[in-house]
């Protein structure tokens, strides 16, 4: 088990204070009174001072290690680009500071692996930031499959449909940055749902593909083209004997939805279907044997974690779910417990999405190892 925090509240330090850390990691922490933004770390040295003053956080540095090794720092909340989790994540580890890292983990399984045994070895909270795991339609969904209500799960579907720019996506467009484009950005979060819902996978096949060369910049500058996939796929077998469909892409025109895009992840069991969407994540679709799929409100208890001080009536509901991690991550560090989702469960989702990527390369299904 993790060691307690011995500071409340707890200092949190932001490393990388770009998009994600800016959209909900910090105003979550602003809104959390156990915790506050302590320091602030970002390659770029104009942005540290920009944040420091946005966030009003007095530390700030471009030298990540510098902030994890920080006697003024509990916590980190890695959100940088995908190559540096893993150095940073173990520094942090190895220091005693407790991890809430970004996914991807890491590049690939073994990185991950390695962020998992330094985690457990400082006895350390750690925590993978699949967001989408936050919403209350999902959290519903998951409540109506454990407790029996849609009889025995056979099957799981998810569709993530965006409909982005083709220009450069920056590191994200690189695979020694990134590690994968879709795959990896946004397929993962799914694979993530379906191995919480319906349990270990045995063995998948997957595809991936690139359409968009994405050599241009938004202001039309050349720039390296792409080198990794804009969509992927996969099918795969539960050890239960259910089976999974995934499928994303960043090409679907017509698919913005303010910005949010199609996310529908569904699970159909032997006396129900239960039905995710992220542009209404305040609901869930529900049908049963020879009716239709009708839309039923997630009860009130649904809409955020319990003892959270955020009210879920305000807000854009597609957004203020995503404040939920970190009070999960806070509430792990001041109950001295396990994080969920883990890095464990950051490492069992990357496995699969490495097994799409040998997939695709050997035109094979490939097994799925168990990882614990
Ligand atoms: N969970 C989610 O829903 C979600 C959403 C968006 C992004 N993400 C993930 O969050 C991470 C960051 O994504 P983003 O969209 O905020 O990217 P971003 O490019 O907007 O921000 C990344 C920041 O990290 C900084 N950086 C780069 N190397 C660094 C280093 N070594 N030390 C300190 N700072 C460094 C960059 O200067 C930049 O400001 C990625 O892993 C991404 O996959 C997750």
């Amino acid at each position: 088990m993790p060691m307690k925090s011995t500071h409340i509240p707890v200092r949190v330090a932001i490393i990388g204070a770009g998009a994600v850390s800016d959209y909900h990691h910090v105003p979550a922490l602003q809104l959390d009174p156990r915790a506050e933004v302590a320091a602030v770390c970002d390659a770029d040295a104009a942005l540290v001072e920009k944040r420091k003053s946005d966030w009003g956080v007095a530390l700030g540095s471009t030298d990540a290690i510098e902030i994890c090794t920080s006697p003024a720092v509990d916590a980190v909340i890695i959100a940088t680009p995908n190559d540096t989790h893993r150095p940073i994540a173990i520094a942090a580890a190895q220091a005693g500071k407790h991890v809430l890292c970004e996914k991807p983990l890491g590049l690939d399984a073994a990185e991950v692996k390695a962020m998992l045994d330094a985690s457990r070895a400082g006895k350390v909270v750690h925590m993978t930031a699949f967001t989408y795991r936050f919403a209350p339609a999902m959290v519903y969904l998951r409540h109506l499959l454990k407790s029996g209500a849609l009889g025995t799960p056979r099957h799981f579907r998810s569709q993530r449909f965006t409909d982005w720019p083709e220009t450069s996506w920056g590191w994200r467009q690189y695979k020694e940055r990134a590690g994968a484009g879709d795959l990896y950005d946004l397929t993962i979060h799914r694979i993530d749902f379906a191995l919480d819902l319906m349990g270990p996978l045995s063995r998948i096949c997957g595809s991936i593909a690139r359409f968009a060369p994405r050599d241009r910049t938004v202001d039309g500058a050349p720039c390296r083209p792409s080198d990794v996939d804009d969509w992927s796929a996969l099918i795969g077998e539960f050890e239960s004997g259910a089976t999974g469909v995934w499928e994303g892409t960043t090409l679907a025109k017509g698919y913005k939805r303010n910005g949010f895009g199609h996310d529908w992840a569904e699970v159909n069991g032997s006396e129900g279907t239960a039905v995710y969407r992220l542009h209404e994540p305040n609901s869930i679709l529900l049908g049963r044997t020879g009716g239709d799929l009708d839309v039923v409100p997630a009860p009130r208890e649904y809409l955020k974690p319990a003892s959270s001080p955020r009210d879920p009536d305000l807000g854009e509901p597609a957004t203020v779910f995503r404040y939920d991690i970190v009070w999960e991550f806070i509430s792990a560090i001041v109950e001295g417990r396990d994080a969920v989702p883990s890095f464990l469960d950051g490492l069992r989702a990357q496995i699969v999405a490495d097994a799409t990527m040998e997939s695709h390369a050997k035109r094979v299904w490939v097994d799925i190892p168990r990882a614990d």
